[in-house]
């Protein structure tokens, strides 16, 4: 039995509108998952940022307090002890006392000094980041006589607080794991712009991190990192080797991350 010709055009005409409709459902579900997982993607990555923020501006403010409270605090109390100590003290055990106290009330007031410029640092909102970088560069070196340079330009290093705070938090803590755990002898830290993207890295030559060290749970150091890293849309890689461990970061910078920078 032979179909008539409009029959057999209209039979072809819905069957081609029926494979195009099978092959673009598919296409559209998978561009609606696209759409879907991005929106999550930047709804997470605006949490993270005011999640951010939240704890930022709450350490600033237990650092002001811890300074201006029980850091005023402790000076006033040395100040007696030195009036105290200047009085005629007849037995030596007492003056030995004296002594100590004072000693350990100096060591109060420098880790009072330590544990708020770590929850925020002053160099930062003084002099900037390059500034901040410096002093943390140096402390290192005097706490732990592990050589660090920084190979670093002051005038491309004018960013908003958003991304100084980032990058400053990210090579304290590469820092104080190296510290702990690298076991080095040299820590280069390397920040170079180039139009409107940062690159960052921080290398040591310690024994090398491991890939099961990445994937411990525990690793919430490496996991703010990373936070902090793509709150701000940059990426980041973690490498380690026999020579030693390497975070290398790019990060992409708005108009509003600092522009006067970038000539
Ligand atoms: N520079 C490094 N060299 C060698 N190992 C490292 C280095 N940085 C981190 N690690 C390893 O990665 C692990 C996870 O680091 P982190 O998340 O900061 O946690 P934590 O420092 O509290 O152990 C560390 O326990 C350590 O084993
Ligand atoms: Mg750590």
């Amino acid at each position: 039995m032979s179909m008539s010709r409009p029959l057999l055009a209209a039979a072809l005409l819905i069957a081609m509108r029926l494979a195009w409709r099978l092959d673009a459902r598919p296409a559209t579900f998978a561009a609606q998952r696209e759409a879907d997982a991005r929106a999550r993607m930047a709804g997470r990555r605006a949490t993270d940022y005011a999640l951010e923020n939240i704890r930022e501006e709450e350490r600033t403010h237990i650092a002001r307090e811890l300074h201006d409270d029980l850091g005023q605090l402790l000076a006033t109390l040395r100040v007696d002890m030195s009036l105290l100590m200047q009085r005629p003290v007849t037995d030596e055990a007492t003056r030995d006392l004296l002594t100590g106290m004072d000693g350990r009330l100096l060591s109060a007031i420098t880790s009072l000094r330590r544990i708020a410029s770590n929850l925020r640092p002053h160099a930062l909102d003084e002099g900037g980041l390059y500034f901040a970088l410096q002093s943390l560069r140096h402390e290192f070196e005097e706490r732990h006589g592990v050589a660090c340079e920084l190979i670093a330009r002051e005038d491309e290093l004018v960013l908003s607080d958003r991304y100084s705070t980032a990058i400053f938090r990210i090579v304290q803590e590469s820092l104080t794991n190296i510290a702990r755990h690298a076991q080095a002898g040299h820590v280069r830290i390397t920040l170079r712009r180039q139009r409107n993207t940062l690159f960052l890295s921080i290398e040591d030559d310690g024994r090398g991190i491991a890939q099961a060290d990445m994937e411990k749970p525990t690793s919430f150091g490496l996991l703010g990192m990373h936070e902090r890293v793509w709150a701000i849309r940059g990426d980041i890689s973690i490498t380690g080797s026999h020579g030693g461990t390497r975070i290398a970061i790019h990060l992409p910078l708005p108009e509003e991350a600092g522009v006067q920078a970038c000539r």
